[in-house]
């Protein structure tokens, strides 16, 4: 499958863009919340199984890229251990109706800042919504934002440097948005330092095979973890919930239990170099 075909699979999915690029997060919230948005949450245990793994000694900090980052979700989860319930209930509250931009970032700011990062993680984010990568880097939910778009654009030197020392690649419903151009455009650089694992929860509907003889060409081998899928958000409309199950009949995958009920799930690919799954298979690493 090229990569352009995935525009055709997005027109099955509700736009959600307006709420990508807003001054502050509480729009992405408010409107997430109502799906039951949790791809970031049931991502989570998967993605702290695998720090550990990346982790090379005890104390040692991991340097995470966090595809599609948007406003921080996932670095928020990872670093302080905040769960979507806590960043809904945070951002959600009523009382910041009348609050601007500006204070939402002040006040966020010394709020990330009085929590601790336990599991000493850094996290670089890579998104094309200038303003929720400004916002995160702000409140110093990342370490450091990279605003651009790798489907279009090519990596600068500056930003080359920033993704070197990556350890671990992370994304959570990012696939999609992003093809294997984006993939074609990080590996170089993130390759320079020590090849990291690259983890991404994908979508049903989007196949990824194309991303994976990306990853293949620079020498991963690409496991789909079996038997276990992942929560993303209830579906939109009944609209949606049709042409998604349509999608997915169309690709020949029989809707699951949890699609007919009326959610979008996703899978999980984990992409490591040869050598690292002769020595572990994916089961061996995230299910025994
Ligand atoms: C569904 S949100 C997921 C955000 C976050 N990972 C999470 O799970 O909460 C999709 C994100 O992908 C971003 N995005 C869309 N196209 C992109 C592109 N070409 N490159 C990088 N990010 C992109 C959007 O701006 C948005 O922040």
């Amino acid at each position: 499958m090229e990569s352009a075909d995935f525009q055709d699979i997005n027109e099955a999915k509700a736009n959600m863009d307006h709420i990508y690029n807003q001054r502050d997060p509480r729009a992405y919230f408010r409107e997430l919340k109502k799906l039951n948005y949790s791809i970031p949450d049931t991502a989570l245990p998967i993605f702290r199984k695998i720090i550990e793994q990346v982790r090379q000694k005890e104390g040692d900090t991991v340097h995470v890229l966090d595809l599609g980052c948007s406003y921080g979700v996932n670095a928020a989860l990872l670093k302080h251990d905040l769960s979507m319930e806590e960043l809904y209930t945070h951002w959600g509250a009523t009382d910041l109706d009348v609050t601007d931009a500006q204070e939402i970032t002040a006040r966020d700011k010394e709020y990330f800042n009085n929590l601790e990062n336990p599991e000493n993680i850094e996290v670089v984010g890579l998104d094309l919504a200038e303003n929720a990568i400004s916002f995160a880097e702000d409140v110093g939910l990342l370490d450091d934002g990279l605003a651009m778009n790798l489907e279009t654009g090519r990596l600068s030197a500056q930003a080359s440097e920033i993704i070197s020392s990556t350890d671990l690649v992370t994304s959570t419903g990012c696939v999609g948005y992003v093809t294997e151009k984006t993939f074609d455009n990080i590996l170089p650089a993130v390759m320079a330092g020590r090849s990291p694992w690259v983890a991404n929860f994908v979508l049903r509907m989007f196949p990824f095979d194309v991303i994976e003889e990306t990853l293949a060409d620079r020498g991963y081998v690409t496991e789909k973890l079996e038997g276990q899928t992942f929560l993303q958000r209830r579906f939109e409309s009944e609209d949606e919930k049709e042409q998604a199950l349509d999608q997915l009949r169309d690709q020949g995958i029989d809707p699951m239990r949890a699609e007919a009920d009326g959610n979008l799930v996703a899978e999980f690919y984990l992409s490591r170099p040869k050598k690292d799954v002769d020595e572990m298979s994916i089961e061996d690493l995230l299910v025994a």
